[in-house]
């Protein structure tokens, strides 16, 4: 099969794509020829070295795919389109899945628009819905509104009844603005947060060093949830501030909310429903060939993508 892979961790040059063995699968696993693969951060910082990647020479990064079952000990089940986030080995053309991890999709979904909203679709719901909890009526903000992440994330809640502001570059607010968020403010100058200090009750952070502006903008017994750094670590928080201030911070993985297939099935189910019901929409997506994964990364790196890269074996 073809693959995209890597033998030492570094920039994009680091990228090959060529010829590898197909995988071999045991009686626990499927084999899916995958359709459209996701790109995300976490790819970047395993390829740089800075994140677990799965052992294997030579190392073959990415976790998200949709695609079609073509082998399986259970015969019923070649043909299914069907999702997985969560299983490495993911830049190829043939991956070996294990049953539990396997997310069928229904007629309704495509496998590009599962792709599209796949990890950034479960890591909104979990964010929202096991972490968030807001009320409807709530007033909460969302860095990066319109990325990935920021862009499902924010139309859940406003699905909800939260009232949601978020940042964004100048460039790219109107989509937040055209899907119902009340205000976009500048998500790269920041001149602009003492005038809405202790506003919210939440704010999702995803940016990462915008951390202490995230908990200036919520007000007392307010919470953030703090979920990832697109443009790097976070600085030092003062927990006795936050104390005297009785302001949380709430964190998590999406891994750890993804521990069983029945837990998958539940929260896809729910993601998906808000899409077929109309509720959420998102940009189309970016494509690029995955023998082009290197141009791929590097749109990604430097933030020229607009919600969803995807990868085309
Ligand atoms: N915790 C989890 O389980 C989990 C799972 C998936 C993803 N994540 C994290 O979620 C975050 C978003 O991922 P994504 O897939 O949605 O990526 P994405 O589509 O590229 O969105 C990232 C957003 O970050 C903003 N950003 C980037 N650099 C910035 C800077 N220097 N200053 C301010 N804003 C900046 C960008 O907004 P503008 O360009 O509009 O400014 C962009 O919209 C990442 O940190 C990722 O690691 C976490």
């Amino acid at each position: 099969m073809k693959a995209l892979y890597f033998e030492t961790f570094g920039s994009s040059d680091v990228l090959k794509y060529g010829e590898l063995p197909d995988p071999v699968i045991n009686n626990q696993e499927v084999l899916v020829q995958t359709a459209y693969i996701g790109l995300n951060f976490a790819d970047i910082y395993r390829r740089r070295g800075g994140y677990h990647i799965e052992p294997n020479s030579p190392y073959i990064n990415g976790y998200e795919a949709s695609g079609i079952i073509i082998d399986a000990e259970a015969k019923h089940l070649i043909g299914k389109s069907v999702l997985f986030v969560d299983v490495p080995f993911a830049n190829a053309e043939k991956v070996a899945v294990p049953l539990e991890k396997i997310i069928f999709l229904p007629d309704e979904i495509s496998l590009k628009e599962a792709a599209t909203i796949g990890l950034q679709g479960l890591t909104a719901d979990f964010l929202v819905h096991d972490l968030g909890k807001n009320k409807p009526k709530d007033k909460a903000f969302v860095t990066g509104i319109s990325g990935g992440v920021g862009q499902i994330l924010a139309q859940m809640l406003i699905a909800d009844g939260v009232e949601v502001w978020g940042s964004s570059s100048a460039h790219k607010a109107q989509v937040a603005l055209d899907f119902g968020a009340k205000k976009v403010l500048s998500s790269r100058h920041l001149e602009w947060i003492p005038d809405y200090k202790g506003q919210f009750d939440s704010c999702y952070d995803g940016v990462g060093t915008t951390l202490k502006a995230s908990i200036d903008l919520i007000k007392n017994k307010g919470q953030v949830i703090f979920f990832g750094m697109a443009a790097g670590t976070p600085p030092a928080i003062d927990f006795i501030e936050l104390l005297s201030q009785s302001k949380s911070i709430l964190t998590g993985d999406l891994w750890d909310f993804l521990s069983s297939f029945e837990e998958r099935k539940v929260r896809s189910n729910r993601l998906f429903t808000y899409f077929k019901e109309g509720k959420i929409k998102v940009t189309e997506p970016h494509l690029f060939a995955l023998s082009e994964g290197k141009a791929a990364h590097d749109f990604l790196e430097n933030g020229k993508n607009v919600g969803k890269i995807l990868l085309k074996p």
